[in-house]
């Protein structure tokens, strides 16, 4: 009798240790969630990059004579990567690993050989119209090795960290009024804890950030003067926490344009790629003219160049013609 009230004295110790151990587990969890992917430089003076959104028809809607400019300003710039806002396979994402468009859309578009680097893609709503899971399984990087694909994720280029978060899943009407098409919600549901955790994670890991200059990337705009207008979900929700951790830009897709909107109130940058093939919307909402630097309704792409002190952004249309070009000084803007 006395010795199995001492087991039992034991067992419940035991089990005690094992919570403690799973809450500190969980705690130290909890300071990185978001999966982090180290980027080994290649170039020494400036990180070069290129982003593009909205792409994959086959080839249709100039979705070629972007990418052959891509090429020609990515051998110039030396990029290092390529970064998709989303969007990446129209209409309904991709239908499983085996889906020939990843060929079709992807892998025989996107051929120069300075594009034969790494894409680090994030998921836009017409991927979730798919079966989600094909874009991020390791078979396509497997057919492809230039693919990445996360919902959700961090990438330390040094000098610049980059987050990118998954967007779609904060967009309530596809949620209540999906119309005729099929979500595909797997491993996002239940909605409302999904957003909390990713909004806790991306907080927790821009306030953690010691990188010079902070990216974040999504799906969908935050300000826009384009088709879709602004994401209130994400205005409410996202761009609190931009604000108080001081990113440096939000760059997205998801409007079929190319866009630079100067936030004056709070500093950020916001930056729209989603040029990468079906545009001439032609659909404009007025925006103050002080802010919106760039308006461009047709197709075309964006590159990046980040030293320590620099930032140089140039939008580029089908024909390789600059748009716009914007820079930005470190210094400057801490003085400011
Ligand atoms: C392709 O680009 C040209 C030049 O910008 C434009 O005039 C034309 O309408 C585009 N074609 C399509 C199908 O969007
Ligand atoms: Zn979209």
């Amino acid at each position: 009798m006395a010795r199995c009230l001492l087991n039992q004295h034991k067992l419940s110790s035991l089990i005690f240790t094992v919570i403690v151990l799973c809450l500190l587990a969980n705690h130290s969890s909890i300071a990185e969630k978001l999966p982090r992917l180290e980027h080994q430089r290649v170039n020494q003076q400036s990180l070069n990059f290129l982003v593009i959104g909205d792409w994959g028809r086959k080839g249709d809607y100039n979705q070629s004579y972007v990418a052959n400019q891509m090429g020609i300003v990515g051998e110039k710039l030396n990029i290092e990567f390529v970064i998709s806002t989303g969007d990446n396979f129209y209409e309904d994402g991709l239908e499983g690993v085996e889906d020939p468009a990843f060929y079709e859309s992807f892998v025989n578009i996107y051929t120069a050989p300075s594009l034969q680097k790494i894409w680090y893609n994030v998921l836009g709503n017409h991927d979730y119209r798919g079966d989600v899971e094909a874009q991020l399984s390791p078979i396509l990087s497997q057919k492809d090795s230039r693919w990445v694909c996360l919902r959700s994720f961090i990438l330390d280029a040094g000098i610049v960290e980059f987050f990118f978060v998954d967007t779609t899943p904060f967009v309530e009407k596809y949620f209540t009024d999906p119309e005729d098409h099929t979500y595909d919600w797997n491993g996002v549901l239940p909605r409302e804890s999904y957003r909390a955790e990713l909004l806790k994670d991306v907080d927790s890991a821009l306030v953690q950030s010691k990188a010079k200059w902070k990216i974040v990337v999504g799906h969908h705009t935050i300000k826009t003067a384009g088709h879709h207008g602004n994401t209130q979900e994400l205005v409410e929700l996202l761009l609190p926490i931009l604000k108080s951790n001081k990113v440096d830009a939000y760059i997205n897709g998801h409007d079929h344009c190319l866009e630079h909107i100067m936030d004056k109130e709070s500093g950020i940058q916001f930056f729209t790629s989603g040029g990468g093939s079906k545009a001439w919307r032609g659909d404009i909402q007025p925006w103050n003219a002080e802010e919106l630097k760039l308006y461009y309704d047709g197709q075309g792409f964006m590159s990046v160049q980040i030293s320590e002190t620099n930032a140089d952004i140039v939008f580029y249309d089908v024909f390789g013609k600059v748009l716009h070009t914007w820079s930005i000084s470190k210094e400057l803007k801490a003085n400011a």
